[in-house]
C-alpha cells in the first residue's frame, strides 16, 4: 500500500490545500494530512490543532482514502509512524522554493528513505496562502471562494470586529 503524508500548520485550510490533498489522494492508495501542534516558524494559530483537523475533516470526507491527524513530533518520525515513504507538499512559486529546498534536505537528513514530493499548484490557486486569507477576512473581504464553507464562516466568527 502506497502511503504519503501532506504536512502544513493549515491555519486554516484553504482550497489551495485541499487540492493539493485531493490529487494526492488521487496518486497514493492512502494519505495522512498531518496538522503541526506548534509550528516553530510561525506565531500563535489562530485555530486551535483540534480545530484545524475538523475544518479538513470536514473538507476531505468525500475522499474515500484520507485521514486527518495531528502530530507534534518530527515530520520524519510521523511519516515512519504511519507507514509512508513520501511526504507530499504543494509547491505555488518560485517564492515557496528555498523554505521547501530547506525542509526537504533536512528531512533527508533525518530520514533518506523518505522521498519529498512536491505537487504544483493548480493555477487558480498559485496566488492563495492561508496568511493571506487572514488578511483579507480582517479587513472585510470575500474568502467564500478561496476557503472551505466551514472554514469561512469560523474565519466570520473568530475576526468579527473588522
Ligand atoms: O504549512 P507549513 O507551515 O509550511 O508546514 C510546516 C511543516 C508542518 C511542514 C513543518 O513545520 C514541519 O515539518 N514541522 C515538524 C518539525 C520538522 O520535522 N521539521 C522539519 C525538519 S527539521
Amino acid at each position: 500500500m502506497r502511503r504519503a503524508v501532506c504536512p502544513g500548520s493549515f491555519d486554516p485550510v484553504t482550497l489551495g490545500h485541499i487540492d493539493i490533498i485531493t490529487r494526492t489522494s488521487h496518486v497514493f492508495d492512502k494519505v495522512v494530512v498531518g496538522v503541526v501542534n506548534n509550528p516553530l516558524r510561525k506565531d500563535k494559530t489562530l485555530f486551535s490543532a483540534e480545530e484545524r483537523k475538523g475544518f479538513i475533516e470536514e473538507a476531505t470526507a468525500s475522499l474515500g482514502n484520507v485521514e486527518v491527524q495531528i502530530f507534534s513530533t518530527l515530520l520524519v518520525e510521523f511519516a515512519r509512524e504511519n507507514g509512508a515513504h513520501a511526504i507530499v507538499k504543494g509547491m505555488r512559486a518560485i517564492s515557496d522554493f528555498e523554505y521547501e529546498f530547506e525542509m526537504a534536505q533536512l528531512n533527508r537528513k533525518l530520514d533518506p528513505t523518505i522521498e519529498s514530493i512536491y505537487v504544483i499548484a493548480s493555477p487558480h490557486y498559485s496566488f492563495l496562502s492561508s496568511t493571506g486569507v487572514k488578511e483579507m477576512a480582517t479587513f472585510g473581504g470575500d474568502v467564500g471562494d478561496l476557503v472551505p464553507p466551514g472554514v469561512a464562516s469560523a474565519l466570520a466568527e473568530r475576526l468579527p470586529d473588522r
